[in-house]
């Protein structure tokens, strides 16, 4: 059976990383991958989840079988931490789901269940999963812009007028914070407007949140997300934890469908659970106990929440010191986007051929699209990008 099948392309963002891992240059500098480092290039485990993780060793006493819904305090925990109190609770049917990815999977296997004709409109550019699992999930996908390059902020007017189009039983696929990868993010004005067209229009939006806390705060990163989930009828929500509790391999995240009536949540969950059981049975329990731990002791959470305060205060400053360095290196604003934007990623506006050059003369790895991961920045190196990026004639 298998002579049929043609080897699928490779993940370019993860071969990137090999290349990255086979250059003997000493000096090169990975600004590629979407994994968060310090200051010493690594991806440290938080406190909070280390001292959690050494309580749970502890107290744990099986390892029986939770549930198809997983740890049901841990969703709980995780939708007070996403929605903040906004959207009833109990029109909120939550499952824990393996990572983020494992939430957008689910989701779009929920709408094709419930819409089997919905189209997924996503930004142009978005991360390159979420096309390929709409797809996968068998719906249709279709792009709307989103993304100037000219001021390399979100153009709203254009992304409104394309969103237009999308109706009842459509859904519109939105990053709450830290816009993968462009950096650019919604403003309060744009969520407004996307909620009243939400409810003029009648599509279902789908709220991707992979890294809460990595743009300006807590609350501030799910605002947006927030004062939809409290005004339109139906919203979907995918939870990423790999980033801001730094469980990537774990496999920690949960999904949250917000349905119009108590009686849709229930019959929802119920979906949800059945897709859960015939695709990985019951999802793995680990990050999410050791989440739910965090976020339900006072001290526990203190802490996570400062060291989530020092990455993002450390991305901030990076931004700022490169788009300072740029400023002086070409006597222009032109590179001041990079402050403005948020989160882990920037599209910096290489050409692909300055992205190759970057990468052979300098040993600075980008993605291809010129997608630049702000946290592998250091700060003694700034300088040194700042004079690359201009000797490529960026
Ligand atoms: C935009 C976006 N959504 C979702 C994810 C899913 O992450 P994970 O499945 O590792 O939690 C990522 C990870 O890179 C992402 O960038």
């Amino acid at each position: 059976m298998f002579s049929t099948l043609r080897p699928s392309p490779a993940d370019p963002i993860l071969a990137l990383a090999a290349t990255f891992r086979e250059d003997p240059r000493a000096r090169k500098l990975d600004l590629g991958v979407g994994v968060y480092r310090d200051a010493a290039g690594g991806t440290p485990i938080p406190r909070a989840v280390k001292r959690a993780e050494a309580m749970l060793l502890e107290r744990q006493e099986t390892k029986s079988y939770l549930g198809l819904l997983g740890d049901v305090a841990f969703s709980a925990a995780m939708a007070d931490l996403v929605f903040g109190g906004a959207g009833p609770a109990a029109r909120i049917a939550s499952i824990q789901t393996p990572g983020g990815g494992g939430a957008l999977w689910i989701l779009m296997a929920l709408a094709k269940k419930a819409a089997p004709e919905a189209t997924v409109w996503l930004s142009t550019p978005t991360w390159p999963n979420h096309g390929a699992i709409a797809e996968f999930a068998g719906l249709k996908t279709r792009a709307y812009r989103y993304f100037d390059p000219e001021t390399r902020d979100v153009d709203a007017a254009a992304m409104r007028d394309d969103l237009k189009e999308a109706g009842p039983g459509d859904i519109v696929l939105l990053h709450g914070c830290c816009h993968n990868p462009t950096g650019a993010n919604l403003t309060m004005e744009d969520w407004g407007a996307l909620t009243e067209m939400a409810l003029a229009q009648g599509f279902t939006p789908m709220v991707d949140i992979a890294y809460q806390g990595f743009g300006d705060g807590l609350a501030e990163d799910a605002a947006g997300l927030r004062h939809m989930a409290a005004r339109v009828p139906e919203m979907l929500v995918a939870a990423s934890c790999s980033k801001n509790f730094a469980l990537y391999r774990d496999r920690t995240g949960a999904a949250f469908a917000l349905c119009a009536s108590e009686g849709e949540a229930a019959a929802a969950r119920a979906n949800l659970m059945t897709l859960m059981r015939v695709s990985i049975s019951m999802p793995p329990d680990h990050g999410a106990a050791t989440v739910r731990m965090i976020l339900t002791d006072p001290a526990l959470r203190a802490d996570w929440e400062a060291e989530l305060g020092d990455m993002r205060g450390r991305m901030l400053a990076l931004r700022a010191a490169l788009a300072e360095a740029l400023r002086a290196r070409t006597n222009s604003p032109r590179f001041d986007f990079i402050a403005r934007h948020r989160g882990m990623f920037s599209l910096v506006g290489a050409t692909p051929e300055q992205v190759t050059r970057l990468r052979e003369e300098h040993g600075i790895y980008l993605i291809g699209d010129s997608r630049m991961n702000v946290a592998g920045l250091k700060e003694d190196r700034i300088g040194e990008v700042a004079d690359a990026f201009a000797a490529v004639g960026m």
